[in-house]
């Protein structure tokens, strides 16, 4: 039997994963497309259960309320707008005469295996084998309008993807004003709301809410997913932690403008829509056409909210990312970034290269300031657009850099931000209407006063982006990285490209352009590594993830807050897309110090790298480093591919903070934990680790010992897995800024 089967008698669809079930059902008279279940799998007789021949349903309790309340109180699958449902709607659509009401009611349904793509949009993608897929068709027959849901279920993890597809029959345009992609309607119960919020050098950090009566929201209407709000929700049980607990996750698979909204009515009913945001939204759709929204990955847990980040880290391995480097181990890098800035030249990388190898890094990354002919980089105003190498700093080129790095043993990877234009460059003196702006209004600058987005809606625009890494790989295939930033906003909201009719189509029109630039690099350029960075961590979506490898977690490296930072992260992307690296002390954004063990330490749980200038590194810090990256390197696959268990939040003020990363066979595991504030007579707790097999035995060896200190008591212990599960181990943090990294293997 497949994912996805349909009651005929009950007119009931149940959509089950490995441990999950999602039920919809089609009221008989009114036809609306009812919302029945969500929550643990259930069976059979359950389905039955739940139908109350005769009556509608899905409302769970209607003792109390009247026939006029019926459709405020009824959990609709997808709510239309101005027809008695009083909450929020998931679409909105007006016709020539400016009427609004509209209420799309079931037609006919397919079921069929596999997924299908979503055209012009990044989406996960599942084979025959992989995944069912439900199409309802909805339709308003007053507006004309056809309203198709997708459901697609997974065989292999807990997830149920969504989109829709809107489509107009009518002879006169319509306008689509909202179109969310998902609508959930649940009891309130007592779930708290969980958001990642943060700001430029403070990405995701955690918010739990008390969820109040009206509506509580994140978003962004910034053209990006952007530092400031994450494209996420979920709704978290009171008693739920990371093993315990019931947690209903929602991502969102776009990187544009977007809106997380939970409200809880008067009846005590939860709706959670998420989709593209509102605002400044307006698509026109003349007969026959058709608007695609992005896709909403749900997934629901009952096993807290370790299970959610584990399931969704098997979706992006095994369904989201398509690049090879999925299930590949992933090099260890150094970025001259926090090295050198703009002020380098051939021989400094070099050197660093050279130093960096000795010390077993394995690729060297050339950060911004390479390019510019006749306005140099040589600091963040001017010369982005102009992708000529900088003969002044480089003078024999890119190819004699790659091909020393290569002799060196070293792989190279290049910085481009092909998304932006100075005013103070060659590109904008010669297409100075490739840059959005709005007729009539001054140009608004981002970064260094000059910074702003081409008009990626343009094809030519497109050309000219695909043609930037196009030039770089074709002439220089041993480019084996790329570092893709985005450091400004979409500030001017106008296009000389889009007709005058158009304009509201730009956020929408912005990311349809760059997925197509992306889908073109992808097809020529499969095997290239490609980081988004976006000015620090901003473009940490799930809607560059089919394209993109990796994030840059943050432009902040102070390695007490990537803690933080990292664990907030960790909730959606597996440790393979977290670009962490190993930077300086003072640190350059907070002027912290810190010990070089306790910053390598924080840097190898995810994607290792390192920001340190070799020549400026004292003997410790070369030493420590290092040994990290030996070490690194002896347990990469597990960090890189292991499943995820966070033992103790850096949240929850104990002093410390641990996580740990087992393999599929529960034999090999690598241990974190770290000490993040210091009192005389702290009590240090125990920590239990997880994940691991009860009967076997594990061996301790401690990696990363500080450079001439002894290795730490528990090295060379073996323990049970049922003492290190229940009982736990004492840690060996005694000191200020202490951490350790321990590899358990059973014996
Ligand atoms: C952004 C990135 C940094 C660095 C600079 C270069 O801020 O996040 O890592 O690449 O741009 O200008």
């Amino acid at each position: 039997m497949g994912a996805i089967h349909y009651y005929e008698k009950e007119r009931v669809f149940k959509l089950d994963t490995p441990h999950t079930s999602y039920l919809i059902g089609i009221v008989d008279e009114e036809k609306f497309l009812g919302h029945i279940y969500y929550g643990a799998k259930i069976t059979d007789y359950d389905v039955r259960a739940l139908m109350r021949t005769g009556e509608a349903p899905f409302v769970p309790s209607q003792n109390n309320r009247d026939r006029s309340s019926f459709l405020d109180a009824f959990p609709m699958e997808y709510p239309g707008h101005g027809v008695g449902d009083y909450r929020e709607s998931a679409i909105s659509v007006s016709d020539k005469n400016g009427n609004t009401a509209g209420q799309p009611l079931y037609r006919e349904h397919k079921i069929y295996a596999g997924k299908p793509g979503l055209p012009g949009l990044p989406a996960t993608f599942g084979s025959e084998e992989e995944c069912e897929t439900l199409e309802i068709v909805l339709a308003d027959e007053v507006l004309d309008l056809t309203v198709t849901l997708y459901y697609t279920a997974f065989y292999d993890v807990d997830v149920i993807t969504r989109s829709v597809r809107v489509t107009n029959h009518a002879k006169e345009p319509v306008y689509l004003t909202k179109v969310f992609s998902t609508a959930l309607d649940l009891d309130a119960e007592d779930y708290r709301m969980l958001t990642l919020h943060g700001s430029w050098a403070r990405e995701r950090q955690i918010e739990y809410r008390q969820i109040g009566y009206g509506k509580q929201s994140v978003g962004s209407c910034r053209g990006e997913s952007s530092h400031q709000e994450h494209p996420f929700v979920a709704l978290v049980s009171a008693n739920a932690g990371q093993e315990q607990g019931r947690v209903y996750g929602f991502h969102f698979v776009y990187s544009g403008n977007f809106l997380a909204q939970v409200e809880k009515n008067q009846f005590d009913s939860l709706r959670v829509v998420l989709g593209i945001h509102p605002q400044d939204f307006k698509w026109e759709l003349k007969q026959g056409e058709t608007f695609t929204a992005p896709e909403v990955v749900l997934t629901y847990s009952d096993a807290g909210l370790g299970r959610m980040t584990r399931t969704l880290h098997d979706l992006y391995r095994k369904h989201l990312i398509r690049s090879p480097y999925k299930d590949r181990e992933r090099p260890v890098l150094i970025n001259n970034w926090e090295a050198t800035y703009f002020d380098f030249d051939t021989e400094k990388l070099l050197a660093i290269a050279r130093e960096a190898k000795k010390s077993g890094i394995e690729m060297l990354v050339m950060d911004d300031g390479w390019f510019g002919d006749k306005y140099r980089r040589v600091q963040d105003n001017s010369s982005l657009g102009d992708w000529v190498v900088d003969r002044k700093k480089l003078p024999n080129g890119l190819e004699n850099l790659i091909q020393t790095a290569d002799r060196n043993g070293i792989k190279f990877g290049i910085w481009i931000e092909p998304e932006a234009v100075n005013s103070k460059s060659e590109l904008f003196e010669k297409h100075p209407d490739w840059a959005l702006q709005v007729k009539g209004r001054p140009l608004q600058y981002g970064r260094g006063g000059t910074q702003m987005l081409l008009d990626v809606c343009n094809p030519e625009v497109q050309d000219f982006m695909f043609g930037i890494v196009d030039n770089l790989l074709g002439k220089h295939p041993q480019i084996a990285y790329i570092k893709w930033d985005a450091n400004v906003e979409l500030k001017n909201y106008g296009s000389t490209y889009l007709p005058q009719d158009k304009q509201s189509h730009i956020y929408i029109e912005y990311h349809r352009g760059l997925n197509k630039v992306l889908e073109r690099i992808r097809a020529k350029y499969p095997d290239v590594l490609i980081q988004a960075c976006g000015g620090g961590g901003g473009r940490a979506s799930y809607g560059v993830l089919p394209y993109f490898d990796e994030f840059w977690v943050s432009d902040n490296t102070d390695a007490l807050q990537r803690i933080y930072m990292q664990w907030g992260t960790s909730y959606f992307y597996p440790s393979n897309a977290m670009a962490q690296h190993i930077s300086a002390s003072p640190n350059h954004q907070t002027g912290r110090i810190i010990p070089i063990k306790f910053r390598c330490d924080v840097a190898m749980s995810g994607r290792l790298g390192m920001e340190l200038q070799p020549s400026k590194m004292t003997k410790e810090e070369y030493q420590q480093t290092a040994q990290a990256i030996k070490d690194y390197k002896s347990v990469r696959d597990v960090i890189q591919l292991g499943n995820l268990y966070r033992l103790v939040s850096p949240y929850d003020d104990k002093g410390i903070a641990s996580l740990m990363y087992t393999d599929d066979t529960e034999n090999k595991a690598v241990f974190f934990a770290y000490k993040m504030e210091h009192f005389n007579n702290q009590v240090i707790p125990r920590v239990c680790l997880r994940g691991l097999d009860p009967s076997k035995n594990y061996r301790v060896r401690e990696l990363n010992v500080k450079t001439g200190g002894q290795p730490c008591f528990l090295n060379g212990k073996t323990f049970s897995g049922t003492l290190l599960m229940n009982t736990g181990i004492e840690m060996p943090l005694g000191s200020d800024y202490a951490s350790c990294v321990l590899e358990l293997t059973a014996e």
